[in-house]
């Protein structure tokens, strides 16, 4: 399978940004281990701290054979129409993630702008997080 990871703003400082929260490790490990891990797949991987380059390269899905997408959209995930339409125009199906069970947290983080244009969410299981959301597309292949 062709999967395409997003990440938004402030996933670059994953293993640096908040560790108390979203842990110690970098996306760096996580993305070799997913790629060892599933190594007959293509595991692309996009991150931007600005919202219309996600959708940009959310769009391209549309041509460039990705299959699925795995998506944590970090804050715009509670504030995004933007992202939201992008999601609703794609041809293949998106899974939300996200490292920390935002359902735990401040009520800001509970409303999700993106879940209604998903296949379904992951949420708290740190970087596994990641992981749950490929199993889940290949799942769908299946
Ligand atoms: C996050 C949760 C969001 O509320 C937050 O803004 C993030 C990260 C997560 O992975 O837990 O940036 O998406």
């Amino acid at each position: 399978m062709k999967i395409l990871v997003v990440n938004g703003p402030n996933l670059n400082l994953l293993g640096q940004r908040e560790p108390g929260i979203y842990g110690t490790d970098s996306m760096e490990a996580c993305l070799a281990s997913l790629r060892e891990r599933y190594a007959d797949d293509e595991i692309d991987y996009y991150q931007s701290n600005v919202e219309g380059f996600l959708i940009d390269r959310l769009q391209q899905t549309l041509t460039d054979g990705t299959q699925g997408v795995v998506l944590n959209a970090g804050a715009y995930t509670h504030t995004s129409v933007a992202l939201h339409d992008a999601l609703r125009s794609l041809h293949v199906p998106v899974i939300e993630v996200h490292l920390s069970n935002v359902h735990r947290r401040e009520a800001f983080r509970h409303t999700s702008l993106l879940t209604a244009a998903c296949l379904g969410v992951i949420a708290g299981f740190g970087l596994d997080s990641y992981r749950l959301g490929i199993e889940a597309l290949k799942a769908q292949q299946a």
